[in-house]
């Protein structure tokens, strides 16, 4: 029997995020990737590995899936830091690009080096995965699941490690066992009505008309959910996220406070931090920036409200609508007082920043795990029917 390993990942605009085996290991990584067009600097390797193999993602993919087969990449962390990298453009079809399997086969990578139950034949790892994942509606309604889904399951994928902290010179070959993709707005519902044991936990909820809203780094995306289906033809998708407010927020306090922030991380953690919200130092005093924030996440506020008020114009029998993602933990009270000044809709938002944004990928891991289950069980009935014959 092969064992395999239960993954679920969604590959985010902003960032992937992926949960395995018994939920026992995760990974977060910035959605960002950069063609290595010049040797990484050989380090000292006690320095080396030294650091995180998060930080230091820096690999070849061999894959007959990826147009650009055998190239060099660095991933996450370490691509931010150099000047070629690209993100993905919002208006691109996921399961179309590179990146995505970059991605995607670069974080099963680093969970199979991290993990004892593989096979591994001097620094080999075999990795086998079950994986469940999400495309867009728009590309689950183009039916493109079904072509990137035969082209995971189709081959061996390798990741070889190279200038990576802890695992140099570990080449891990991917093969799935099965993958399912699933639509991420319907994905969305599933977690809220379904426990980690495939059981309801929301009988209120699973026959009622809702909307959710995920407002995430690049896009935002609205599902309509009805008779516990997502309504295709109904949803809507807009190239609208958070990133861009949040840069602009990081330009203004430039040019205002002369103060340089590293990264739009940087203004989250300034706008949601519990104490002392909305301030910076400016050279060793205490400096409120709360005008700009305000005004900058108001303005987009408004832009996700208008797309809220049209979606349940055209839906006026919905009784709920979730916000989730990460842009909506940033923009929970702006929107919250739109709407007690404004329409007064039934809204609701996820205290947990984490819970919101890892919505999309607990739900895969519920839906994969209970495929998981019921397969293993049809196997067991089969077994046992086969003993019975052979009695
Ligand atoms: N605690 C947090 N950690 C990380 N990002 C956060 C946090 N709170 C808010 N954010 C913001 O949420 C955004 C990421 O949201 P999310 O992870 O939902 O996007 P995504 O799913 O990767 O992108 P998309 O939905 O556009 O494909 C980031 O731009 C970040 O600024
Ligand atoms: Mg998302």
């Amino acid at each position: 029997m092969t064992t395999t390993r239960i993954a679920a990942i969604d590959v985010g605009n902003d960032s992937l995020k992926g949960v395995f085996g018994k939920l026992e290991s995760e990974v977060n990584i910035p959605n960002v990737i950069a063609r290595d067009i010049e040797d990484r600097p050989i380090i000292g390797i006690e320095e080396l590995d030294a650091q995180s193999p998060l930080d230091g993602i820096h690999i070849r993919v061999h894959s007959p899936t990826l147009k650009d087969n055998n190239a060099i990449y660095r991933v996450g962390n370490l691509a931010t830091k150099s000047t070629n990298s690209t993100e993905l453009d919002p208006g691109s079809s996921k399961s179309e690009e590179d990146q995505t399997l970059v991605m995607l086969f670069a974080s099963l990578a680093l969970d199979a080096a991290g993990h004892e139950g593989f096979k591994k034949n001097n620094k080999v790892i075999e990795a086998n995965y079950t994986l469940g994942t999400g495309l867009p509606l728009r590309e689950v309604k183009e039916g493109k699941d079904v072509g990137y889904r035969s082209k995971l399951l189709g081959s061996v994928h390798q990741v070889e490690f190279l200038v990576t902290p802890q695992y140099q010179g570990v080449k891990v070959n991917i093969r799935f066992d099965e993958v399912k993709v699933y639509p991420e707005g319907f994905a969305a519902f599933i977690n809220l009505v379904m426990d980690n044991n495939g059981n309801i936990i929301n009988k209120e909820l699973i026959d009622k008309r809702i909307l959710i809203q995920d407002i995430g780094g690049l896009s935002t995306d609205i599902a309509v959910i009805k008779d516990r289906k997502v309504d295709d033809d109904k949803a809507q998708g807009f190239n609208l996220g958070v990133s861009e407010s949040l840069e602009l927020i990081r330009e203004e306090i430039r040019s205002r406070h002369g103060v340089e922030l590293d990264s739009r991380r940087d203004v989250v953690e300034i706008i949601t931090k519990k104490s002392d919200r909305n301030h910076i130092m400016v050279k060793g005093s205490r400096t409120s920036v709360h005008d700009i924030v305000d005004r900058i996440m108001l303005e987009l506020a408004k832009k996700q409200y208008r797309h809220l008020r049209n979606m349940w114009q055209k839906n006026s029998q919905t009784e709920i609508c979730y916000f989730i993602g990460g842009g909506s933990s940033v923009l929970k009270e702006y929107i919250k007082t739109l709407n007690n000044n404004l329409d007064g809709y039934n809204i609701d938002f996820f205290e947990d920043e984490k819970e919101s944004i890892w919505m999309m990928v607990h739900a895969y891991y519920k839906l994969i795990s209970d495929y998981v289950r019921k397969s293993e069980k049809a196997d067991k009935v089969k077994e046992e029917q086969k003993l019975a014959k052979s009695k």
